[in-house]
């Protein structure tokens, strides 16, 4: 069983490859750095990726929200279908229309397919868009007092694993959060107190955050984000689920064991 994994150097990629590793199970992780390089806006790089993959771990970039998503993942579910792929894990993320369109695209495909519905990782203050902010002592963000389950990427790519290596989960849709919910200002609050360094939250409004974005990311980016800012930071993901528990028999990981190893002295 080969298994390829896109976007192997971020934050669920990594961690898939590494808990891949760990079971001896052969697998090749793939993103524009690598050999093959693999390139979502570049369709010539995706076949050489393919080749030999019997499933595959699909994380799209820049986020499957992007308006560009459904049409690549369309196009790529195709092309792995023709290259002999039979098993499908995809990223997906809660509440966002697109990476709606882009599940019904995979599960209504060929192939044997898992959805893993991630709410926000956890590891975005630390690894992450907001880990320079975290380190300065503020970050901003457009979600005003909105609570957010945030969970570990360790347990979203445990999911995974189990996903692309047992059987009895294919055509499942697992909706993965933390065990709780947390404001941002409670998230940064727990931030502090793990680091021993004051971590703020500063809530802004979408234009002031769009205007930071595009001074440091670039206009692109900034679009996308805000608009998925703007999509999903109005409460609907003010809930927690049994996903990870379904997938793997075991509670998810709470956000102060993730403060401690991840900011902890
Ligand atoms: N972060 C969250 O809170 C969250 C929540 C739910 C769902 N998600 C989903 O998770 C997915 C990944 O987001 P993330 O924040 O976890 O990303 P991330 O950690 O920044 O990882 C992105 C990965 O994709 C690669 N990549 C970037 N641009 C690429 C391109 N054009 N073609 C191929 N590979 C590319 C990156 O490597 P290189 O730069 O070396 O190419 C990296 O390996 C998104 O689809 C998003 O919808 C994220």
């Amino acid at each position: 069983m080969s298994i390829l994994v896109i976007g192997s150097t971020g934050k669920t990629g990594v961690r898939v490859l590494r808990g891949l590793e760990r079971l001896g199970v052969e697998a090749t992780g793939v993103s524009r750095g690598t050999t093959p390089r693999f390139d979502w806006s570049d369709p010539d790089t995706w076949a050489g990726a393919l080749t030999g993959a019997e499933s595959v771990y699909l994380t799209y970039a820049p986020d499957l929200a992007a308006s560009s998503a459904p049409a690549a993942i369309e196009r790529f579910v195709t092309l792995a279908t023709g290259a002999g792929v039979r098993r499908l894990v995809l990223l997906s993320g809660r509440g966002e229309h697109n990476a709606g369109v882009c599940e019904k695209i995979v599960l209504e495909s060929t192939l044997d397919v898992t959805v893993v519905r991630a709410s926000w990782f956890a590891q975005n203050f630390s690894e992450g868009a907001l880990r320079d902010s975290v380190l300065d002592g503020a970050f901003a963000l457009p979600a005003g007092d909105i609570a957010e389950p945030l969970i570990d990427a360790d347990d979203i790519a445990d999911v995974v694993v189990a996903a692309l290596t047992q059987d009895g989960h294919t055509g499942k849709v697992y909706d993965v959060t933390g065990p709780r919910l947390l404001t941002f200002a409670e998230a940064a609050a727990e931030i502090s107190a793990a680091s021993g360094r004051q971590v703020a939250y500063v809530p802004v409004t979408l234009e002031e955050f769009h205007a930071a974005l595009v001074e440091a990311a670039g206009p692109a980016y900034a679009e996308i984000v805000t608009a998925l800012c703007a999509e999903v930071f109005d409460g609907r993901n003010a809930s927690v689920t049994t996903g990870v528990r379904e997938a793997l028999g075991r509670e998810p990981r709470d956000f102060a064991d993730f403060c401690a190893s991840a900011f902890g002295a």
